[in-house]
């Protein structure tokens, strides 16, 4: 039987290696992957290219409600158009129900946001921030039958902060039905201390952000958060890991034989709290939480990466404007670094910045690129075998990447709605040139090509790997 689309002579990461080989496309799924595969109505010659797996972003924040005046940079269009153009194929948001409405009334919003917008699939986690009965004992065991199969919980943030009872009992939900448990790991009383004490002594401008939220912060609530899922007796994800600590305590857990899985981000490994520190506002650019660290955490992070202590590589795209009274130009933001809206954009840059830095410098292999940008997210979150490999059988949700392509970050080349980058200037080698969404080129050479065809995944119960 003829295919309807052949890449051919590409090099192409499937598991855990790298062959020489054409892909066959049927229906949009892959149908063979050899030689000679015969004819097909259309062929894309990839000679000199890599094929991956399409990339899946378990982390973005779309179109979240971020308080009263403020407004996130990206709709599900913008942010999946960004998304599509740096490589991927599927994103995952997560839902947070405005003030006053229940979870499922959140889930319902996010459809109606999403539907018909998205130039790639994707799916929803929850973000449970009310512990009473409808959501715990109605809403989520509900929505996790329905697909939703993750739960982010925060130990941080006023309004979102759980306590350790309200974690355990969200924890024990979680248990009963196999869900991921994600958590955004920082001690809430600590920062709120260290603010009160940052600007009682007058010390507010932005970089003050990354200093009131220092690495014990960060390591004392992953150690919290792990202890806690084992007293549940629930495996867990740690959310946007940025420093050595922090994943210490992951792997000492790992090593007594806890399932506890990590993420890490793009800003972990190239910004620092020094960039909080540029002259006069440009700082709030870089107010993300936890906050970039300094080269010492970011090289602990690369030797995280290097041994296989991250599962999970994400861009905690959550994207602000800069020059807007409804971004990080908030009011009060330049009064006091608390204001500042806290996130930058990074979902169109994350693939290529791994790979620039890593694959192209020899810190990792493709194979492992694939997994932590790809492979890992499909399964942990219940997308597999449909996602994250280029697999018979499986979406044919493929990027095709030139190794040789050298050039800049540059926010002017960029599709997000926000009106900055964090990585102006940034140097990147290895550039995503097309991105197929179950077959059909979704963008090329950083354009959108055709309608928003994305679909929405619902996904099965998480497979929980180690
Ligand atoms: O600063 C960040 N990361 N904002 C997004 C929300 C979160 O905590 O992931
Ligand atoms: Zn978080
Ligand atoms: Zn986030
Ligand atoms: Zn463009």
């Amino acid at each position: 039987m003829s295919h309807d689309l052949i890449i051919k002579g590409g090099r192409v990461v499937t598991g855990a290696e790298v062959v020489n080989c054409d892909i066959g496309i049927r229906a949009g799924r892959i149908a063979t992957l050899g030689h000679d595969l015969g004819d097909a109505t259309e062929v894309i010659d990839a000679t000199g290219l890599i094929a991956l797996p399409g990339g899946i972003d378990s982390h973005v924040h779309i179109a979240q409600p971020s308080g009263p005046g403020i407004e996130m940079a990206d709709d599900f269009a913008s942010a999946t158009r960004s998304a599509a153009c740096g490589g991927n194929t599927t994103v995952m948001p997560f839902c947070l129900p405005e003030d006053g409405a229940t979870l499922r009334q959140a889930v319902n919003a996010y459809h109606a946001k999403a539907n018909g917008q998205c130039h790639i699939d994707v799916s929803f986690h929850l973000i449970i921030k009310d512990t009473d009965s409808q959501t715990l004992g109605q809403d989520l065991p509900a929505l996790f039958e329905a697909g939703y199969t993750s739960f982010k919980v925060f130990m941080t943030y006023a309004g979102l902060a759980l306590s350790d009872r309200e974690i355990l009992d969200v924890m024990d939900v979680a248990k009963a039905h196999n869900a991921m448990v994600m958590v955004h790991a920082e001690n809430e009383d600590a920062i709120e201390f260290l603010r009160d004490k940052a600007e009682e002594a007058g010390n507010t401008g932005p970089v003050n952000h990354a200093r009131t939220r220092p690495v014990p912060a960060e390591r004392e609530a992953t150690h919290r958060a792990i202890s806690l899922a084992e007293i549940a007796g629930v495996p867990l994800t740690i959310v946007h890991v940025s420093n050595g600590p922090a994943l210490e305590e992951i792997t000492r857990a790992r090593r007594r034989g806890a399932k506890v899985f990590a993420e890490t981000c793009p800003q972990y490994i190239t910004l620092t709290a020094d960039d909080l520190d540029r002259a006069g506002f440009e700082g709030a650019k870089y107010v993300c939480s936890p906050p970039p660290r300094d080269t010492a955490e970011q090289t602990a992070i690369w030797a995280g990466l290097e041994q296989g202590d991250f599962d999970l590589f994400s861009s905690d795209h959550c994207p602000f404007r800069f020059a807007d009274t409804a971004g990080k130009d908030a009011p009060g933001a330049r009064a006091t670094f608390r204001n500042i809206p806290n996130g930058i954009p990074g979902v169109e840059t994350r693939l290529p910045i791994l790979f620039s830095e890593g694959v192209m410098k020899g810190r990792i292999t493709l194979p492992r690129f694939a997994a932590i940008t790809a492979t890992n997210h499909a399964r942990l979150y219940g997308l597999a075998p449909r996602k994250g490999a280029i697999a018979v059988g499986a979406d044919a949700d493929i990027t095709l990447w030139d190794p040789t392509l050298t050039k800049p970050i540059r926010q002017a080349d960029l599709h997000h709605g926000s009106d900055y980058t964090p990585w102006e200037g940034f140097n990147v080698t290895g550039w995503p040139v097309r991105t197929l969404l179950r077959g059909k080129t979704v963008a090329k050479e950083g354009e959108i090509v055709g309608a928003a065809t994305g679909d929405y995944l619902s996904r099965s119960a998480p497979e929980f790997l180690l």
